[in-house]
């Protein structure tokens, strides 16, 4: 492969691969691996060719400012573009979207606009109306708007479904796609409605969003909510034409997780959210079809982003995605607990500056200290600021000559009360079963076990 001359020239034409590993029924499946496009998302495709239209049709000119709605793939994917073209970006973003998010798009140039998340559709405020405003009062600029924006499904019906086409050498019957705005099941849904008509276009939707039901009986279904991210909509997008879809799939949270965590422990791919309501679709589809298919599905976005969410076991278990053995007493409310090596504790003989970068590592602002699994003392960052600060110490001293010695404790046997106690002295409760340490239980770990359990009662 000869060396590209610009990263933008690596967009597309994205690997495929067969998936070994599932159970597929009588057909083939196979994925089309998006999440290898530069910015990481399929949403590279209509990034490119919304700003190339737009230069094209003269709506936009050298210097000129991109506007969107977004703090998606699709912001990330324009920020990519708008740099190597020099256009100025400007993302209208809600303020519930993660920092993660707003640091990437930040470290790619995109300048950020927060605006309320708790508005809807109609209110000035409302992201979308607001970045549409914005472009209305900026001068040359350009509202990119992928959700009515034509050129959003033609980069799938000139790029990803010709490739699909390409890469099964015609013998495709079947692709399985998400909602997001539709330019990607609208794009490839006319490519093969034009060069392939017996292929079908199947939509993977997320159970709460309005999508599959529209599909399915021509009315749109309740909304409710939902986990996964990028897909699944409360409106028919403007650019999506579901008369393309012959049948949709409505994929619960759990099915779409379980999904994308075997994809990435038996097949090696580390897929998001989204892909995996789009693989546990495909797979619905597969094993109802009574004949051999190849059916072609697509790996949207990475797993990347999503670590500390679907990938991280606590988020899982918080979530109530996984269960873990119960044990009817406090043991039960312990998030990261000390038999599976999991609690973040120190010992006497840590440095201090150890002990302090462990807080912070896990965002946490006290610590056990634990000889030979017993707790000896706790440790906290007033503990540390008092020894550096009022008693001139250094950050090479010793956790002992710092921590509290004889911390209190709480029985794995103690009742709800007895942490209420605790945590109403702002302590965080550390939990034994006479001498041995089993973990630390804090305010939110409480929360999230009365949100689990949805039962006001204590364990015994
Ligand atoms: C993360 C993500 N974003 C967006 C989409 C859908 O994109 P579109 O806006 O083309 O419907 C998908 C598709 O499955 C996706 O997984």
């Amino acid at each position: 492969m000869a060396a590209s001359t610009n990263i933008l020239e690596t967009i597309g034409n994205t690997p495929m691969v067969e998936v070994r590993s599932f159970d597929t029924g009588p057909c083939r499946l196979f994925l089309k691996l998006e999440n290898q496009n530069p910015g990481g998302s399929i949403k590279d495709r209509p990034a490119l060719s919304m700003v190339e239209a737009a230069e094209q049709s003269g709506a936009i000119g050298p210097g000129g400012t991109l506007i969107e709605a977004t703090a998606g793939n699709t912001g990330i994917g324009l920020a990519l573009v708008a740099r190597q073209k020099g256009y100025r970006l400007l993302l209208v973003i809600p303020d519930k979207m993660s920092q993660e998010k707003i640091f990437n798009l930040q470290a790619m140039g995109a300048e950020i606009r927060l605006t309320r998340s708790d508005v809807t559709r109609g209110h000035p405020e409302y992201y979308q109306d607001l970045a549409s405003r914005l472009a209305g009062e900026t001068p040359n600029s350009f509202f990119v708007n992928q959700f009515g924006n034509p050129a959003n499904p033609l980069a799938h019906e000139e790029g990803t479904g010709p490739e699909i086409w390409e890469q099964m050498e015609h013998g495709v019957d079947a692709v399985v796609c998400g909602v997001g705005s539709g330019g990607t099941i609208t794009g490839i849904g006319r490519f093969f409605g034009r060069q392939a008509p017996h292929v079908e276009m199947i939509l993977a939707d997320p159970v709460g969003s309005v999508l599959a039901d529209q599909v399915n009986t021509g009315t749109p279904g309740p909304l409710g909510s939902w986990l996964v991210e990028g897909i699944g909509e409360d409106f028919i997008p403007e650019v999506s034409d579901l008369s393309l879809v012959s049948k949709a799939y409505k994929v619960t949270d759990a099915e779409a997780f379980a999904a994308a965590r075997k994809l990435l422990v038996d097949e090696g791919i580390l897929a998001g959210s989204s892909s995996g309501t789009l693989l546990a679709g495909a797979l619905a589809f597969c094993r109802e079809q009574g004949e051999e298919k190849n059916v072609v599905t697509l790996v949207c976005d990475s797993g990347n982003k999503y670590l500390s969410k679907m990938y991280n076991d606590y988020w899982m278990l918080d979530q109530g995605f996984i269960e873990r053995e119960s044990h009817g007493d406090l043991r039960d409310l312990i998030a990261r607990p000390h038999a599976d090596r999991a609690s973040v504790t120190t010992s006497p003989d840590d440095t201090l500056a150890t002990a302090l970068s462990r807080m912070k590592l896990y965002d946490i602002s006290q610590l056990p200290v634990l000889v030979d699994d017993n707790v000896v003392g706790i440790i906290d960052e007033s503990d540390i600021l008092w020894a550096i600060h009022r008693r001139h110490g250094v950050f090479t001293d010793r956790v002992a000559s710092a921590m509290s010695v004889s911390p209190e404790t709480v029985e794995a046997s103690s009742d709800i009360d007895t942490l209420m106690t605790v945590f109403r002295r702002d302590l965080t409760a550390i939990v034994v079963d006479g001498d041995a340490f089993l973990g630390v239980i804090t305010r939110i770990d409480l929360l999230n076990w009365l949100r689990r359990e949805r039962r006001p009662e204590p364990p015994a």
